[in-house]
């Protein structure tokens, strides 16, 4: 800790080496000014403890000095001490009071008195010093409080709603199971009755006809975008975790790319970073799907030409894969939303608004963090932190 710093504020230079022998062993650092302007100069600069100012000065007098301080938030809180060679009248004590000072003293000084003035100062000081400190850790810890607070309902929220969603996705995937499987019966006994029917077929039967077998295709499309709902369903509440093991980032990431790779077109480049470090311990199946996400809602934020940095990076025991891309960045409004389940800016049809929530869940079975960053150059950067046993 540093010493407290306490300003002598004389402008006959005797007067100061005589305080400054005075109060040579007190715990301070002793600042010396010359003049009122002097002293309001450092009274600016840093928090003092205490100061000792003299009344009687050219250009400007202790009064003055003492109304400037008060009159600045910095400065008003430093507690003057006059000395002066003043009559020690009733009225010349009020009125170094009425400028705004703790305390007069009238020369000559007794110096076991200032000394223990001085103390008294000091150790208020420091006990303030102590307070603000204090402060501060409570004002650190409040806002630690509450950032694991709304992790916690994050975490709570995604736990009952997984349970849900695995609920349903288990009773929705049997009757759909069943129905996928008519469907197809239905469509094959539908192609013989049409071989042998459909040219005897009347001007009235025959658009029936048509129509049966256009929406029975629409039936198909539709039930395989429920089956593949449910599959990220069951993926969101947690059911197939699979094994995990050591698995090779690269591998993941190259194969996420692959999967990917016709709707980059040739408009988006995709460029990879990746640490040489390449085995971590992890659930890979899981990890497939987190990054894909990533990538995917890469992928939707790029109009036109754009790229998609996808890096890894291995520190002593944290291990990061980073999605970046040049699209359209996410709204700062968003951005606290983007990991809540069906949460999506993108038409119906387009997007479930499940990407993030399973990739935030994965990320979480993990032990890990996701976060995302916006850089000023545009663009969306998401980050996925897993533990790591050493490098
Ligand atoms: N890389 C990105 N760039 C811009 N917006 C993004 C990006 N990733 C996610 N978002 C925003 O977050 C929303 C939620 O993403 P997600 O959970 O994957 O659901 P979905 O992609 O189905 O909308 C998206 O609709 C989009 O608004
Ligand atoms: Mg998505």
């Amino acid at each position: 800790m540093t010493k407290p710093p306490v300003l002598l504020v004389d402008d006959v230079p005797a007067n100061l080496v005589a305080l400054q022998a005075l109060l040579a062993d007190l715990d301070c650092e002793l600042v010396l000014a010359r003049s009122g302007t002097a002293a309001l100069r450092m009274l600016l600069k840093r928090p003092f403890a205490l100061m000792l100012l003299d009344v009687q000065m050219p250009e400007m007098d202790g009064h003055e000095v003492a109304r400037h301080a008060q009159d600045h938030p910095g400065t008003r809180e430093v507690p003057i001490l006059f000395l002066t060679a003043m009559n020690p009248t009733q009225d010349n004590a009020l009125k170094g009071y009425g400028s705004g000072a703790v305390d007069v003293m009238f020369k000559p000084i007794d110096s076991t008195i200032l000394r223990s003035k001085v103390r008294v100062f000091l150790e208020l000081y420091s006990r303030k010093q102590q307070i603000a400190d204090a402060n501060r850790a409570l004002e650190r810890t409040l806002e630690e409080l509450q950032a694991t607070q709304v992790q916690l309902v994050q975490s709570a929220k995604m736990a009952s709603l997984g349970e849900l969603v695995a609920g349903i996705a288990h009773e929705i995937n049997n009757p759909l199971a069943f129905t996928l499987s008519h469907l197809d019966t239905v469509r094959r006994s539908l192609d013989v009755i049409d071989a042998e029917l459909r040219p005897n077929a009347s001007e009235t039967t025959r658009p029936h006809w048509e129509k049966i077998a256009s929406r029975l295709g629409e039936l198909g499309s539709g039930l395989t975008r429920i089956r593949d709902l449910v599959v990220r369903l069951r993926t969101f509440s947690r059911i197939d975790a699979g094994e995990r093991g050591l698995a090779s980032v690269r591998a993941c990431v190259e194969s996420v790319v692959t999967i990917l790779g016709h709707r980059l077109e040739d408009r988006i480049k995709v460029e990879l970073e990746l640490d040489e470090t390449d085995l971590i311990d992890c659930y890979p199946g899981l990890l497939n799907q987190a990054i894909m996400n990533l990538v995917a809602n890469s992928i939707d934020a790029i109009e036109g030409q754009g790229v998609v940095k996808i890096g890894s990076r291995a520190e002593r025991d944290r291990y990061f894969i980073t999605v970046a891309d040049s699209g359209a960045g996410i709204p700062l409004a968003a951005r606290t939303r983007i990991f809540e389940p069906f949460f999506t800016t993108k038409p119906v049809g387009s997007g479930t608004g499940l990407g993030l929530s399973i990739t935030y869940s994965i990320v979480q079975k993990h032990g890990g963090t996701l976060d995302v960053d916006c850089p000023p150059e545009g663009g969306t950067r998401m980050t996925i932190g897993l533990p790591f046993l050493g490098r």
